[in-house]
């Protein structure tokens, strides 16, 4: 089969969710890679850099999730329908919000980081859950505020059992399968 070229690409979101520590961006930074390496426009969106920019103003109640992923549907939406390949990564608790992303974006491909919860506890790449257990951080996901898994998600990771490259891998396929690639 012959290699699309950038004009008849089709743009698509990858969403995705998980706990703290669960790989969210660890796998999504792979795959963008290896779709760069590919010759797709990519972009990617993560939370961490995202929340000390266009959503610093919002903390960690349910609205203020809400509002911080409605933010980037928006812009996920704008990059999706001119042909990028979209990456984002945040906890994203909430499914009816992950629903709503899903209907805004159409091309959308939810990746479910899963791993339980206390290999992510002995992760714990930033010392996050150490502060929540001591209390230190409030509404901390998995510690004391709700985490809903996706139901049917599109791709399901599970990140304690595979490598990071194998689900890279992984999503490459599912790509690929899809015609995305
Ligand atoms: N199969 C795998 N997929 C992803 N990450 C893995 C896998 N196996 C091991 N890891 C490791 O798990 C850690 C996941 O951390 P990462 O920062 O990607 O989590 P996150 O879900 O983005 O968390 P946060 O919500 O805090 O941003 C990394 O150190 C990564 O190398
Ligand atoms: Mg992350």
């Amino acid at each position: 089969m012959e290699s699309k070229t950038a004009c008849d690409r089709k743009g698509f979101t990858l969403w995705f969710t998980g706990l703290p520590c669960s790989g969210k961006s660890a796998v999504a930074d792979r795959v963008a890679e290896i779709l760069r390496q590919r010759g797709l426009k990519v972009e990617r969106l993560d939370g961490d850099i995202v929340r000390q920019s266009l959503t610093r103003d919002l903390g960690f109640s349910r609205e203020d999730r809400n509002e911080n992923i409605r933010r980037v549907t928006f812009v996920a939406k704008l990059l999706t329908r001119n042909g990028v390949a979209v990456l984002t990564s945040f906890i994203s608790p909430y499914r009816d919000i992950r629903e709503e992303a899903r209907r805004e974006i159409g091309s959308f491909i939810e990746v479910y980081t899963k791993c339980p919860l206390n290999v992510c506890m002995e992760r714990d790449l930033k010392g996050m859950y150490k502060k929540a257990l001591a209390g230190e951080i409030k509404e901390f996901t998995g510690i004391s505020d709700p985490y809903e898994e996706p139901i049917s998600p599109e791709i399901l990771l599970e990140t304690d059992k595979e490598t990071l490259e194998e689900s890279a891998r992984k999503v490459i396929s599912r790509l690929e399968e899809w015609e995305y690639l």
